[in-house]
Order: structure tokens, then C-alpha cells, then sequence
């Protein structure tokens, strides 16, 4: 495989997402084969921010494929804590280990990281914007419970500006065909300006709406996802849509009989617990997927040769208006944008220069 770094589900072709496809379930149906495929490697998880699965599911396929891990799960115990740059936890533990595994509640931490790594980074959620593994993980179950994922109409249903499990889903399956998304939310948590441009780019199907009910037996795929407390720079904004979306089983009778419904966890109350005994759940299952196709990215990132990365320019000019860039507190960080038609975008968290996040 060509990839170096996760950063974005964009890193990756369709073809390169569907032969690490085939490795993780090669790895499913005979793990065995696998236990020394990482002997003598190490992997490094610097989280910068709670977790759970994600840290534990990475920790786990790791240790299942014969190779160490050591990090953080809270920054304060470590010298982030006395200050210390990104760049520089980077390019130490880049010398300490064979892969970075990165949790940041900044927007473009993992891209950040990427520039200053000797081995390959992989973004384990960046604030408010991208979560490509879980992406994985999603995709992954999907493709394992109903055999493919074209042509499904895909219900994305909460907080859809917080989320970033949903921004790095609804890029991902551009790579798809025929999908359907039903964005259902709150007008004020509605998709971000960005994720907007992508889809209309990308000539992605797409309506959005704020009542589950009336979409539920369109849905082949229901994404539930939790009201992003940590997110909220408006405590009151987060207690108008707290509570907003809550799915029972009595909510479930009008939906398809081979629905899945999916949450990539933790569940706060969108998902009524008598839900969970119905087969069309299958969120336990995601998060287990989720550790698979894991083992498979790190199978093959973790066996690369230690590179040195290209000479990163110093920053310190035009800077990106997101109050959650990593750029804010990273000051050295170059300036890079990209432009889709007249607008430059931050490469790192992709708001449009200059734009601020609360939109
Ligand atoms: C998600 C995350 O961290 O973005 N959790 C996860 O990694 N499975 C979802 C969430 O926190 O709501």
C-alpha cells in the first residue's frame, strides 16, 4: 500500500481502502495468522483527549499482532503538561517508536504531527473535524453485515456540526456509489460549511431534515451519534439540543427489517437501551470491527521503514480564524491552504481563511 499517514479517509484510494478491506477480514476469520506480524514494533498513542474504544481498540490490535505499545491518555502526566510543542513530542517519540497513533481536540493535530514524524502518523480523531479510523470501522461493518456499501440510503442522525465521525463518513463514501444521506439534525448543528462544499462537489445526494420519524423506513443504515457536549462553546446552545434525538424500539417498527442501526459510542441517551437486544443493532459489533480493521492499518504501517520528513518552512503568517485550529496554539505551524474555487481553505482544518468556526 502507498500510505504513509492517515490523516484524512482522502489519503486513501477506493482501492487501497478495499485491499486493507481484505486483509482485516483475512485477519477475522484466522487472527492466528497474524500474532507476529508486528513482533519487535512499537506503536506510540498520544492522546490528547479522552477515550475509550479508540485507544483501547488500537492498544488491543497491537498487542494482538505481537507488537508494544506505550503513550498517553492524559497529556498532564506528560511534559505536554510544562509545555511543549507538538513538533517536539513528535519528533521524540518518532525516534521511540514505529507508528504515532494522535487524539487531539485540535482541528489538524494529526496533519501537524504528520510533518514532523520519522514514522507514519494516524489520526485518531482532531477535534471537531475528522475520525478516519472510526470511518474504517463504520465502513468495515457495513460492508461485512450487508455485503457492500453502494446504493444504501444512509440516515446520519445528532449532531452533525460537532461530529466528526459524520464529516469523515460523508467524505469516505464519496468514494462510493449511488449513496443516499438523510442528514437529520437541529438547524443550528446541521453539517459544517466545509462538509457542505464537499458534498456539492462531490455531487453527493443529500437532504436534510430535523425529524427522524418521517425518514426512518427510507433508511437502510441509521448513524445515531451524541450531542457533542465537549464541543459547545455556548453551554445554553448545548442544552436546547441536549436530549433532541433519543431512538426506542417503539421508534424502530416503522424501519426496514435489515436496518442497521450503528453509533460509533460512547452513547449519552440517543439510544434507548431496549435497543440494544434488537438484531438490528450492531453498534457492540462496530466497536469490535473497529479493532480489526485496526489490526490490518497497523499491519501495514507499522512495518514501514523510519523516513525522515521533508523540511518543514517556519509559520508564522497568514494564520487560519478557527479558534480550534491547531494552528492557535502550535505557533511555528507553516501556513498551508488549499483553493477550491475562489476560497482558500486552512489544509489543516479545512474552514475557509480567514472564517471563524462559530458560524
Ligand atoms: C467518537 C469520537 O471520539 O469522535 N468516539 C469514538 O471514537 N468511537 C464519537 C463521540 O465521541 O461521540
Amino acid at each position: 500500500m502507498l500510505l504513509r499517514n492517515l490523516v484524512d479517509f482522502e489519503d486513501l484510494t477506493r482501492a487501497e481502502w478495499e485491499a486493507l478491506y481484505e486483509s482485516c477480514s483475512r485477519i477475522i476469520e484466522r487472527p492466528s495468522d497474524f500474532i507476529d506480524t508486528c513482533r519487535g514494533k512499537v506503536a506510540c498513542n498520544l492522546f490528547y483527549e479522552p477515550s475509550t474504544r479508540t485507544n483501547f481498540s488500537f492498544q488491543a490490535a497491537m498487542l494482538r499482532l505481537g507488537g508494544s505499545v506505550f503513550g498517553f491518555a492524559d497529556p498532564n502526566s506528560s511534559s505536554v503538561a510544562k509545555g511543549e510543542t507538538l513538533k517536539d513530542t513528535v519528533k521524540m517519540v518518532s525516534g521511540y517508536s514505529d507508528v504515532i497513533v494522535i487524539r487531539s481536540p485540535r482541528e489538524g493535530a494529526a496533519k501537524a504531527a504528520a510533518l514532523y514524524s520519522n514514522v507514519p502518523v494516524i489520526n485518531a480523531g482532531d477535534g471537531g473535524h475528522m475520525h478516519p479510523t472510526q470511518t474504517m470501522t463504520d465502513l468495515t461493518t457495513i460492508t461485512r453485515l450487508r455485503g457492500s456499501v453502494d446504493g444504501l440510503s444512509i440516515g446520519l442522525c445528532g449532531d452533525l456540526k460537532n461530529g466528526r465521525t459524520v464529516h469523515s463518513l460523508i467524505k469516505a463514501l464519496a468514494k462510493f456509489e449511488g449513496i443516499k444521506f438523510y442528514l437529520i439534525s437541529p438547524r443550528e448543528l446541521s453539517v459544517p460549511e466545509y462538509i457542505r462544499i464537499f458534498m456539492k462537489e462531490n455531487r453527493q445526494w443529500n437532504v436534510e431534515v430535523t425529524n427522524l420519524d418521517a425518514v426512518m423506513p427510507q433508511l437502510d443504515v441509521l448513524y445515531m451519534t451524541r450531542i457533542q457536549r465537549e464541543r459547545f462553546t455556548d453551554p445554553l446552545e448545548y442544552e436546547r439540543n441536549r436530549g433532541v434525538y433519543i431512538l426506542t424500539k417503539r421508534k424502530l417498527e416503522r424501519a426496514k427489517e435489515r436496518l442497521l442501526v450503528m453509533h460509533p459510542l460512547p452513547r449519552v441517551d440517543e439510544i434507548a437501551p431496549d435497543v440494544d437486544d434488537d438484531p438490528r443493532a450492531v453498534y457492540f459489533q462496530q466497536a469490535q470491527f473497529g479493532m480489526y480493521i485496526r489490526m490490518a492499518l497497523l499491519a501495514d504501517l507499522a512495518n514501514q521503514e523510519k523516513k525522515a520528513p521533508a523540511p518543514v518552512p517556519m509559520g508564522g503568517h497568514r494564520r487560519c480564524g478557527n479558534p480550534s485550529c491547531i494552528t492557535k496554539d502550535e505557533w511555528y505551524l507553516p501556513p498551508l491552504t488549499k483553493r477550491i474555487g475562489e476560497v482558500d481553505y486552512c489544509a489543516y482544518c479545512d474552514k475557509a481563511v480567514g472564517e471563524r468556526a462559530e458560524q
